[in-house]
């Protein structure tokens, strides 16, 4: 059955900005101005997810099906372990909701006023299903925002928020550092027996 990733091969010829290794994109995803995306290694960005301007995946990074990260020239950035679930809209620009300018993507652009803003998902973030995030929000260290919420501010570290707007229900346990620690450990040593047995 042919895979519904593309190939090593397939993958340098899309023009990314700059690809890492065991990279998993599905060929049911779209991407817009690929130039502008960095994508690390151990990253998968599943079917029906639309990704344009500028863009930076770390390491161990999932993108959900169906999910939309829209970066702009100001950009979104995850860093490693960070993911979001499925059906997650993530905006580092908007449209003027305000009514003092037009709005829409077939307007000039005199008549609009676009508020833009870097979008920052620190380690260990994970976005729950259904969930959006707004520019220029910094989403920090280890939290975790539940299904459906609606993230307009930037949060603490190591807290579970969910709503809308997301608030802080409960700290988020840490135990996910000495996990990270076991694994990336494990892993040198899996590289360091792989590289031996090719000498
Ligand atoms: C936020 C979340 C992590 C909390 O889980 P939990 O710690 O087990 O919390 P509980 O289920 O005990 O819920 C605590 C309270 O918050 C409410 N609540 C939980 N998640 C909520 C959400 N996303 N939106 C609104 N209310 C929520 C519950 O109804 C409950 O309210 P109550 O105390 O009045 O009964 C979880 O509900 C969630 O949204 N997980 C996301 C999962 C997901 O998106 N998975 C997709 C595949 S990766």
């Amino acid at each position: 059955m042919e895979s519904m990733f593309y190939s090593e091969d397939d993958l340098k010829k899309l023009g990314f900005k700059s690809i890492g290794e065991n990279v998993l994109l599905s060929k049911k995803a779209s991407f817009y101005g690929e130039q502008e995306i960095s994508l690390g290694s151990n990253v998968r960005i599943d079917d029906f997810c639309i990704l344009s301007g500028k863009i930076n995946l770390s390491n161990y990074v999932h993108i959900g099906a169906g999910s939309y990260l829209i970066g702009g020239a100001k950009g979104i950035t995850f860093d490693d372990f960070a993911g979001c679930s499925q059906r997650v809209c993530i905006y580092a620009v908007s449209d003027d909701y305000s009514g003092n300018s037009l709005t829409n993507p077939t307007v000039p652009d005199r008549y609009k006023r676009l508020t833009e803003g870097a979008v920052y998902l620190e380690k260990y973030v994970i976005v729950g299903a259904g969930s959006i995030v707004l520019p220029s929000v910094r989403i920090r260290e280890g939290t975790a925002i539940g299904a459906l919420s609606l993230v307009s501010r930037s949060t603490e570290p190591w807290k579970i928020y969910f709503g809308s707007p997301a608030i802080p229900l409960r700290n988020r346990s840490q135990k996910i550092l000495d996990l990270e620690k076991d694994f990336l450990s494990e892993e040198t040593l899996k590289n360091h027996d792989l590289q031996k047995k090719q000498e």
